[in-house]
This record gives C-alpha cells, structure tokens and sequence, in this order.
C-alpha cells in the first residue's frame, strides 16, 4: 500500500483556520534560536514558521501538499512576508540551501512509509550544514486515542469503524462553517500502520459546498526504531526528551523529542610546526 496524507481541499482549509496555536511554537523556537538558517519541514499550513519568520528568524517551509504551501504563503503575504517555501515529499527533499537547524513538528510518519522516513532523514542529513541539528518530534503509538487496543486480534476484529454521524461545526472567521470526521479502516502490526479515513465539509451560508474524502496512512514509531533510523541515516549524539518540557522521557510521554546532529567536519589533521 502507498503512503497517503489528507492535508489538502477544505482540510488545508481546516488547518489554516484553526491551527494556528500551540506549545510546540514556543518548544521549537529554541532550537531556530540556536541554529539558523532552519528548515520546518512538513510545515503545513505555517503554524510554526509563520511566528518565527515575523519574529525575524531565518526559515524556509518546505510541505507535500501544494494547497497547505499555497495557504501558508498567502497568510505570511498579508503580513508582507516572504519565506522560500517548497512542495515536495521529504524523501525527495531537494533544496537549494543548506540548513543549521530542520526541524519536524507533527509529520513523521503522517502520510509516508518507514522505507521513506528514513531515505527522508537520510535526505535531511545531506541538507544540514556538518554539525547541524535535526529536531523532530513524535506521538507514541500507546499514547490517548490512538487506538492501542487495536493492535490485538480482538480489536482489529472491529475495524473498519463505522463513520460517524454529524457532529459539531467549527466557525471560520469569515462565518464558513468547517467539520472533520475520521474513522479507523485498518491497523497492521506487523508494519505498524493505521489506515484512516478522512471526511471535511464546508458549508456556507448554511449550504454544503465542498466535500472531501481522502485517506491518511501513519506509520507508528517506538522511542528505539526511531534512534536506530537516526543513528543509520548517519546522525550522532541522538537524545530523546519528553516533548514540551525536555524532561527525561518515561512511559507516561505521549510525545518525545529526538535531537540528532550531523557530525561536524573532521579537523584538518594538519601537521604542528
Ligand atoms: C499534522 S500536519 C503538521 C503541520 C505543521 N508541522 C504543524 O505542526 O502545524 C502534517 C503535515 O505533513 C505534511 N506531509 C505529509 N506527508 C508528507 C511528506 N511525505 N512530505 C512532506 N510533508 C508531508 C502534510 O501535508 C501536513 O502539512
């Protein structure tokens, strides 16, 4: 099965609408701070970027969905910003520019498979400047409301979910009303992949005028796989925190940063006189 996201249409919308707050804007910033020019990649809609870029750092957005890009570029264009932002699959990242921070914020595993998740960090390897820093962050497959139960025979025997009825509106700020609704089709163990089915609707003035339907696959990391993919791709000095507050991790972390360094250029070696 292919890798599929569902981050375009009225969900693009969705995003660029309600998704614009956060801890993980504050969390990240630090590491921008620390190391520019950055790359946010997946940056979607601009959550992250668009703070940054205003508070005047240096980064550049980079996102598989031309609709997330082309409304993060509109937003940062009503404030008379111009970030270089690219739509390309992080697998085949290929930039002009290279980076001293990238930067993951919600997109591992979201819409690709492991195979490309570690030709993508392989491919963020070759964009960081030596010594450069990769951060990325990423929600365990035991945390709330991921359906852990699924991974059993009892719970797959469940699935596909039923869709859901109707539920509540959010309101847009031009009165556009938005609704999500997901359903859970398929979960393989052995790949540790969660196949959804996404639906968005937007109605205005009361009428429904647009409709989407895609599906999003996820692939679902543990702490170790992803340290091993980092270590492989060719990082070093790999730290795992408890995301937010960059405590040491426990099993009680729904979300853990990984921090991974490009190793920096070998000294010249050159002989003492
Ligand atoms: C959950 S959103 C997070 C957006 C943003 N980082 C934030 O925190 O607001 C995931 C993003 O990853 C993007 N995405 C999914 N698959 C991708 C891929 N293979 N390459 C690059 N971006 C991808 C989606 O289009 C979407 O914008």
């Amino acid at each position: 099965m292919t890798a599929s996201t569902w981050h375009y249409g009225v969900t693009a919308r969705w995003w660029a609408e309600f998704n614009t707050d956060g801890p993980e804007i504050d969390f990240f910033r630090s590491y921008v701070e620390a190391g520019q020019p950055a790359l946010d990649l997946g940056c979607g809609t601009g959550r992250l970027l668009l703070p940054y870029v205003r508070g005047g750092l240096d980064v550049d957005g980079c996102d598989v969905s031309a609709d997330m890009i082309a409304l993060c570029r509109e937003a940062a264009e009503r404030e008379g910003l111009a970030p270089s932002l690219y739509i390309q699959p992080k697998h085949e990242l290929d930039l002009p520019r290279r980076y001293r921070t990238v930067f993951v914020c919600g997109a591992l595993g979201v819409g690709s498979t492991r195979a490309e998740d570690l030709q993508a960090f392989q491919r963020v390897h070759d964009h960081l400047e030596p010594g450069g820093m990769f951060v990325l962050d990423n929600e365990v497959p035991y945390a709330e409301g991921n359906g852990w139960e699924l991974w059993r025979p009892e719970g797959r025997a469940t699935l596909p979910r039923l869709r859901r009825p109707p539920g509540k509106r959010r309101v847009g700020a031009d009165g556009t009303e938005y609704e999500l609704r997901s359903r859970v089709l398929d979960l393989d163990p052995l790949e540790q992949r969660m196949t959804l089915e996404m639906q968005a609707f937007m109605w205005r003035d009361g009428d429904l005028v647009a409709e989407d339907e895609h599906l999003l696959t996820l692939t679902l990391y543990f702490k170790d796989e992803i340290v091993l993919m980092l270590e492989r791709a060719g990082f070093v000095d790999v730290t795992v925190r408890a995301a937010l507050t960059d405590a040491e991790p426990t099993g009680a972390d729904d979300f853990l940063v990984f921090t991974a360094r490009k190793p920096a250029l070998p000294s010249s070696g050159g002989r003492e006189r």
